[in-house]
């Protein structure tokens, strides 16, 4: 009998992709057409699905109770709250995401604010475009131009991404230091990178770069009393989650001239006009629209993956798929 496989949410797996991903002699693929708005609509779709593909439709107890033969669901992003992570756990369904499709992309994307900033392409290129002046840098006090490998990077968090800004940081001579509370001195010494605590990172960086999760614990985390501690006058990067920074704080740490300049790839709410951010108008901020994890490949990689955990839970491959409701 062939697994019976839904992609609930159109157009997140293409077809061919999904037809690559699936053996047909084991896997049947059926392609939601129209956006699954309501749970009744998936149970509707879904009803002899051995697995689902979802990004945002609803998982929920009753989807749960309504589908007889479900064993697995793949979410094809990193984060959701469409799909119930305890209605699945109690009926033993394991529910995977997809950490790491954009890892390269986001890493990417912090060295280039990193390097742009420290080299003040941004202000450099305005005073040519638009001035027409011909400064040959002298526009820009010396102290704010610094070697790349006499500075110091701190980073907030040392997962996935902050190991690949790290490693891709160091080709350019950066020391790299990192506060992460669940990773000791040991496992990062291979890495060249020393773990420090919080005033040690604030103390010494020249460069802080934040990669840790947003949740109540890291909420406004980087707040006026770490700004306070920093001597370096440091660039701050965001490129993980708006709030994990106090913005109203880091607007006057900027404004005081506590911290020399930032690049933020995300900001606290996404949902309220950019116009209104503090952060708009000034010559030594760069923001982008969380558009980090953004490339093709990330593109292909997202739908390869979501298939793949599929494909790996149901061929024995189960450690491979990165559970996130806790089943074994
Ligand atoms: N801008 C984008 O497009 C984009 C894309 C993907 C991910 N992200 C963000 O990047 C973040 C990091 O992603 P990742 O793949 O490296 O995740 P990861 O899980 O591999 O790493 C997160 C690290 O943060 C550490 N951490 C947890 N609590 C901490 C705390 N209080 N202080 C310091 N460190 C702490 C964890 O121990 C872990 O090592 C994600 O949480 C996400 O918010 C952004």
């Amino acid at each position: 009998m062939k697994k019976q496989i839904y992609i609930c949410d159109p157009k997140i797996i293409g077809k061919d992709i999904a037809e690559r991903m699936f053996d047909a002699e084991k896997y049947e693929l059926h392609f939601a057409q129209t956006k699954l708005e309501k749970e009744d609509d998936v149970i509707a779709f879904c009803k002899d699905a051995d697995a689902l593909i979802v990004t945002d439709c609803d998982v929920t107890q009753k989807v749960v109770d309504s589908l007889p033969n479900l064993k697995y669901v793949s979410g094809a992003i990193i984060g959701f709250n469409t799909i119930d992570l305890e209605a699945t756990k109690k009926a033993g369904i394991p529910v995977s995401n997809n950490p790491r499709y954009c890892t390269n992309e986001v890493a990417d994307h912090t060295c280039a604010l990193i390097m742009t900033l420290n080299r003040h392409i941004l202000q450099l290129n305005k005073e040519v475009q638009e001035q027409f002046l011909w400064t040959r840098g002298q526009s820009i006090p010396a102290e704010k131009v610094r070697r790349l490998n006499t500075q110091t990077l701190g980073l907030f968090g040392f997962g996935a991404i902050a190991k690949a800004v790290a490693k891709r940081m160091q080709a350019f001579g950066l020391t790299v230091i990192a506060y992460d509370p669940y990773v000791t001195k040991e496992q990062a010494a291979p890495l060249n990178v020393e773990m420090v605590d919080i005033p040690e990172l604030c103390k010494r960086a020249n460069i802080i770069s934040i990669h840790m999760p947003h949740m109540a614990s890291t909420d406004k985390m980087i707040n006026k009393s770490l700004f306070d501690m920093m001597e370096q006058k440091p660039i701050i990067v965001n490129c993980a989650r708006g709030g994990v920074i106090n913005e109203a704080d880091l607007a006057k740490a900027l404004d005081e001239g506590k911290v020399m300049a930032a690049g933020l790839d995300v900001v606290a709410d996404e949902r309220i006009s950019i116009k209104k951010s503090p952060f708009i108008g000034r010559d030594n901020v760069i923001i982008t629209p969380h558009a980090a994890y953004y490339s093709l490949d990330a593109r292909i990689e997202m739908q390869e993956l979501g298939c793949k955990h599929i494909v790996w839970f149901f061929e024995g491959q189960k450690d491979k798929c990165p559970i996130v409701n806790g089943v074994k």
